[in-house]
């Protein structure tokens, strides 16, 4: 849906307006019609509470109950924001008003509307490039104003309308069937979007990658038929305050390779790409919002298939910065092709450096759907991403990366084995990665339970989310303010 940030709104205009509404606190400034409907209907505000009305200007009022004032989550009023697109949606309304009269707690005024805006903007959210019938209903364009009185109107839709758009990058690649998706489409996609937002962009092929000796991306390569790709993206504006390093899983399927998947639910793994999509989505928010921060942003792609010629257990690759793997599973290929790209990044010295990876089922064992896995070498920088994913909605919970892991991926024939066992999955997976870092300040971020819905929920709908887009922009945007 489109969004717009509107100050007052001609209500005659609207076909439908939603108004949020906490238990305890009815009595905010609300148009004659909503309160008159508040009191005639003895509406509360309770969580499982939506009453519509048929009013005259506008049209249609619905109230959606938000639960207690005081236990009022960012979370929660997601709930609510995406229930008003639901019920447009159903209604065909064209036009539709968003009011909620409160502010997010942790938020200011400017950042709970555009939170809202952009939840919104993703509430009527349907991947359906490959759905051939009833096109013209499906198309049916909607507007959504949200409503936010003193607001800096046009300066805050601008804001919302560069997320929702950035986000919307990357759900609809991570959505995209495998098939499609490949490494090669998906660096043609990372160079429209460099093209469109002034970034540059460099892909490197099969050949380049040879001579740059990124072992482990080749050794994962090898099973497949579609040639590998390793992107990077440069953001340099004039005044950077700092220098960050993004890089991405670019997994555009993973069989397991010869360690091959039971094949119950295999076909989500067309998501295992999700990392190198939202790194692009990253670098299209960073550019178009103009933030003062140099951003050297990279992933690897290749899908993981088994062939006569794919990888094996008992291999040994040599990576790109010379360390030695053993290969025990063909299925922990993500820390494969991440080893090669954090090396490559860590070379360019930047100052933080970030990793995205739907990593490993370890995480999504550990912590489900609510929050990704965060590891990092830096307190400061783990604070401080840990804040941003308060600030926007997208939790991120840190487990360690103490050296006393090492020993779980220690290798009687190479420097290390590429899987820790069956104990601490996510951990010794990220200490893995820990071994082809060289920059004092990174995180890696496990997002496998987070970057996409198995099925639709009262937040979201199915598939992927852009996961990673909202926490990063907001930890960049505190860097470039300061
Ligand atoms: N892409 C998977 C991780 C994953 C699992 C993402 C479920 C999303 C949902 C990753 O490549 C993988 O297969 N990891 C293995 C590692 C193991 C072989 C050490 C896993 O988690 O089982
Ligand atoms: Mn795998
Ligand atoms: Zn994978």
């Amino acid at each position: 849906m489109h969004v717009e940030i509107s100050r007052d709104l001609k209500l005659s205009k609207i076909d439908h307006l939603f108004v949020l509404l906490a238990e305890g606190r009815l009595d905010g400034p609300l148009p004659d019609a909503v309160s008159k409907a508040v009191r005639d209907a003895k509406f509360e505000g309770r969580s499982d509470e939506s009453l519509t009305i048929l009013a005259g200007q506008p049209r249609k009022v619905t109230l959606i109950g938000l639960g207690k004032h005081e236990s009022l989550t960012m979370r929660g009023a997601r709930v609510g924001v995406t229930a008003a697109g639901r019920i447009a949606r159903k209604h065909r309304d064209a036009k539709i008003a968003l009011l909620f009269p409160y502010t997010l707690p942790g938020l200011d005024d400017e950042e709970t509307t555009l939170l809202l805006a952009d939840f919104l903007a993703q509430s009527d959210y349907k991947y359906d490039a490959f759905i051939t019938v009833k096109k013209e209903q499906k198309r049916f364009p909607m507007h959504g104003f949200v409503i936010a009185p003193g607001a800096d109107a046009k300066r805050l839709t601008a804001r919302a309308v560069i997320m929702a758009e950035s986000i919307n990058t990357v759900r609809d690649l991570a959505n995209g069937p495998c098939n499609i998706v490949t490494a090669t489409h998906l660096a043609e996609r990372a160079i429209d979007v460099c093209k469109e937002v002034g970034v540059k962009c460099t892909v490197y092929g099969r050949r380049e990658i040879e001579r740059m000796r990124m072992g482990g991306l080749l050794a994962v390569n090898r099973g497949s038929s579609e040639d590998p790709r390793f992107v990077v993206m440069e953001y340099a504006p004039r005044r950077a305050t700092a220098h960050v390093g993004l890089v991405g899983k670019g997994i555009t399927f993973d069989s397991g390779g010869i360690s091959i998947k039971p094949s119950e639910k295999m076909e989500e793994m067309k998501y295992d790409m999700c990392g190198a999509a939202a790194v692009i989505g990253i670098v299209e928010a960073a550019a178009r919002l103009e933030l003062n921060v140099k951003l050297t942003a990279v992933f690897a792609a290749t899908d993981n298939l088994p062939s006569g010629s794919a990888y094996k257990p008992g291999e040994i690759i040599t990576m790109m910065n010379g360390k030695t793997v053993e290969i025990i599973n063909t299925d922990a290929e993500g820390r494969m092709i991440l080893g090669d790209a954090l090396h490559y990044v860590s070379q360019r010295n930047p100052d933080h450096l970030i990793d995205y990876a739907t990593l490993t089922g370890a995480c999504v064992v550990a912590l489900g759907a609510e929050a990704a896995g965060l590891f990092s070498n830096n307190d400061e920088l783990a604070r401080k991403l840990i804040e941003s994913g308060e600030r926007v909605g997208e939790r991120l919970w840190r487990l360690p990366v103490w050296d006393e892991y090492k020993e779980s991926i220690r290798s009687d024939f190479a420097d290390m084995k590429n899987t820790g066992g069956r104990w601490g999955g996510a951990i010794t997976a990220a200490v893995f990665l820990k071994e082809f870092v060289n920059c004092p300040s990174w995180a890696h971020l496990d997002i496998a339970g987070t970057a996409y819905a198995e099925t639709e929920n009262a937040r979201e709908s199915r598939g992927a989310n852009g996961a990673g887009v909202r926490v990063t922009v907001d930890f960049l945007r505190s860097l470039s303010r300061s």
